[in-house]
């Protein structure tokens, strides 16, 4: 098997739009604290080459990551972009000079973002866009989204968005959105060790809708676990790839957007769709959440 079946494909409900289930997170392209321009342009492009020449079609990204610059990045390394790369990009957040991440909900804000998004990685329209509610820092918080999805929607029907995703929400604010409009995808802290959204995995996997984690790997505090190097050692793989192969394994409707600055960690990572994970193995690795909540408490 190569790298290229990249864990197989997925089409995203009610669209024309399929993507390979092993993509691409942009974030760790900008500078540190995801602010200004990278160590390394060179690297940054080139990475986003190597990724989309090993196959991947879908990119995660935000115009508030740089800000700006993560896109622009993007627009150099790919544009003109090949038909079949799907990217998809959120808004909800702007970063003032202090470098925090403050919320962007209004509708002027909401409709600005989508232009600097356009602009930036110079688009007609955007495949899909998720409103990241702001929520708590790497959490949901319950509370009506309505205002903010309806303003995507009227960009849609503008024809500046095709379709319409959700990041950092709740299963309620799910359901809300959904009575406005259709939702392709929701994107939520999710990985081995965190596992609060298992329930709301396999409720949008019953409805075909994708479920792509942030933090796959473990963010800014990568996954560390014994279980984890023990069942990696047995496959003779590394942590990370089993990482992302137990998601891929945890339910068919789960996208990976592992994001990486290094062209070798990008390889590892694609390459994590070769693994297969037996049922000893995937037990193993499901203990690792219910250790970590009770060392938590
Ligand atoms: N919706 C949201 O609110 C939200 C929030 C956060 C992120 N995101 C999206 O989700 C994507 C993924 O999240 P993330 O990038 O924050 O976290 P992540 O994918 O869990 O982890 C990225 C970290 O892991 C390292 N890494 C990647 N591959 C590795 C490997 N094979 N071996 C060792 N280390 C490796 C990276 O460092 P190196 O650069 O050194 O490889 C980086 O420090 C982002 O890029 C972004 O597009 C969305």
């Amino acid at each position: 098997m190569s790298e290229s079946t990249l864990g197989g494909r997925f089409t995203f409900p009610g669209t024309s739009l399929t993507v390979q289930r092993i993509g691409y997170g942009a974030m760790q392209l900008a500078g540190e604290g995801v602010w200004g321009p990278p160590k390394d342009p060179d690297g940054a492009v080139a990475v986003l080459r190597e990724a989309v020449s090993a196959g991947v079609n879908h990119i995660d990204t935000s115009d508030f990551y740089g800000p700006h610059i993560t896109n622009q990045i993007i627009r150099q390394a790919l544009h003109p972009y090949p038909s079949e790369l799907v990217i998809v990009t959120k808004l909800g957040a702007r970063r003032p000079s202090d470098k925090s991440w403050q919320p962007a909900i209004s509708p002027q804000d909401l409709t600005a973002g989508l232009h600097d998004n356009l602009r930036n990685l110079d688009l007609e329209a955007i495949d899909i866009v998720n409103y990241r509610a702001m929520g708590s820092v790497h959490g949901p918080k319950e509370g009506s989204i309505a205002e903010q999805v309806t303003v995507l929607a009227d960009l849609q029907s503008k024809g500046l968005i095709r379709h319409i995703g959700l990041s950092n929400v709740t299963t309620a604010q799910v359901a809300e959105a959904q009575a406005i409009t259709d939702i392709v995808c929701v994107q939520n802290n999710y990985n081995l060790a965190h596992r609060q959204d298992d329930v709301l995995i396999d409720d949008l996997a019953r409805q075909g809708i994708a479920y792509v984690p942030f933090f796959p790997l473990g963010g800014f505090t990568p996954l560390q676990s014994s279980t984890l190097s023990d069942v990696a050692g047995r496959l003779g793989a590394t942590p990370m790839q089993v990482a992302l192969a137990w998601l891929l394994h945890r339910s068919p409707n789960i996208l990976l957007i592992p994001g990486t600055s290094s062209v070798a960690h990008l390889h590892e990572n694609l390459a994590a769709g070769q693994l297969k994970l037996s049922p000893q193995a995937l037990t193993e690795l499901d203990g690792i959440a219910a250790a970590a909540v009770a060392v938590e408490h």
